[in-house]
């Protein structure tokens, strides 16, 4: 190697330390290229000679600083360094770098070659497969929200005839209500019809007995008891109507994109209960205690859909008669629900499979088996959990615990 200042040609070592250098120099693998400070190139290794012949095919180790741009030796002059990469005739991708220098007072560059092209081809091929990924990702949400919507659907289904029954029965005693309060009226006509009658006449205090007459005959003071208590229980039951719809059209809402809702979750309970009632009330007694609720950071629509498959869950498992227990509380920043029946139990070989998508006991029509895997991922997307304990013969208890206050994006990666 040239370039070394006499002075240090004197010092012990150094001669030795030039041959190790120099024999670096010519091992490297990296293709590197040593020029004076007019860019006269002064040595190149053995790896340059070899990049150049690849890249260039018939021409040496110079030609390869004949691919740097213009500026690159502005640049590396100015601030002591320029890398980049270039493209040679032969489609070789070359990362180059320049390092300016002084040695011993002389203008030196250092120009160092590396054939990236297999580097950058895997980076394309991992970026592709990174795409690839990302796009099934994406086709999978949509086919989980599709899932979700079905389930749902499903669930809606095996409620329906329940459901309609729940809002048949109000519409029933209304209509019927109706047809009392025609007759009721008929008859308050006909006495006010009598009492006109009477005060025209021209001695109207002798007509009196006979609208008393009249009024025991249509029964009056009958009708005016009932009357009020028609109206009200009319009334009732086309709220009860109301609410069905509206507990439905809740149950059946597509929330997606909405923001996540401080909500009351006993009113989702509520609700929930309306929409299953039919299919419970007639061999489950339920019974409630529940505690205090804060308001729960959440899709109140998704809980709602998680309870309604605990509750048909609940229900089903219920052959004659039973109870559902329905529990609610709050502690350490947690609310949680729990929903426990007297029904059938879960086997333990079955208890690690009940949450697995398609994994169900029961016939079909009455199953899908996703009842509880859609649960668990809407209440892991909530970062909460659902437990649950169970015992052959003696029933079932599912607790679905959720943070009061959802984690922010930090919080929850760190979980
Ligand atoms: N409360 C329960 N009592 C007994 N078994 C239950 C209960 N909840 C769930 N299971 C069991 O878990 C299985 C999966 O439940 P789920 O995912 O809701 O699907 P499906 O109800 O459609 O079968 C059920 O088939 C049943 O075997
Ligand atoms: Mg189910």
């Amino acid at each position: 190697m040239s370039g070394h200042g006499n002075d240090r040609q004197d010092a012990p070592g150094i001669a030795q330390a030039c041959g190790d250098l120099d024999w670096a120099f010519r091992a490297s693998e990296n293709a590197v290229i040593l020029l004076d400070g007019d860019r006269r190139p002064l040595l190149a290794n053995a790896s340059a000679v070899a990049l150049a012949a690849r890249a260039l095919p018939g021409e040496g180790p110079d030609e390869l600083l004949a691919l740097l741009p213009a500026d690159a030796w502005e640049h590396a002059r100015d601030s002591g360094r320029w890398a980049g990469e270039v493209t040679a005739a032969s489609g070789m991708v070359l990362e180059i770098v320049v390092r300016n220098g002084r040695h011993d007072g002389i203008d030196r560059h250092l120009v160092i070659c590396e054939d990236v092209s297999q580097r950058n081809a895997g980076q394309a091929e991992l970026q592709r497969r990174h795409d690839e990924l990302q796009a099934a990702h994406h086709r999978l949400a949509g086919t989980q929200e599709q899932l979700l919507q079905s389930e749902k659907m499903a669930s809606i289904g095996l409620l329906a005839a329940g459901v309609a029954h729940e809002i048949n029965n109000p519409i029933g005693y209304v209509h019927s209500n109706l047809g009392t309060l025609q007759e009721y009226i008929g008859a308050l006509f006909a006495l006010i019809e009598c009492q006109d009658e009477a005060l025209q006449a021209p001695d109207p205090a002798a007509a009196l007995p006979g609208v008393r007459a009249q009024r025991d005959r249509l029964d009056i003071d009958f009708i005016l008891g009932d009357l009020p208590k028609l109206l009200a229980e009319s009334r009732e039951g086309i709220e009860r109507v109301t609410k069905i719809v509206q507990d439905l059209k809740e149950f059946s809402y597509v929330g997606r994109g909405d923001p996540m809702r401080p909500s009351d979750l006993h009113k989702g309970l509520e609700s929930t209960l309306n929409i299953v009632w039919n299919d419970l009330k007639y061999k489950v007694r339920v019974e409630k205690h529940y505690g205090e609720l804060p308001l729960v950071e959440c899709h109140l629509s998704e809980i709602n859909q998680v309870l309604v498959s605990l509750l048909i869950n609940a229900g089903q498992a219920i052959d004659n008669r039973g109870t559902i227990v329905l529990a609610t509380g709050a502690e350490d920043g947690e609310a949680w629900i729990s929903i426990a029946d007297s029904g059938c139990g879960i086997p333990a070989e079955a208890l690690p499979r009940i949450f697995d998508p398609f994994f169900t006991s029961k016939p079909i029509g009455r199953g899908t088996g996703l009842g509880l895997a859609i649960a668990y991922s809407i209440i892991s997307k909530h970062h909460g959990r659902i437990e649950v304990s169970s015992e052959v013969g003696v029933g079932s208890t599912f607790r679905v615990v959720l943070p009061v206050v959802q984690p922010t994006a930090g919080e929850a990666q760190a979980q």
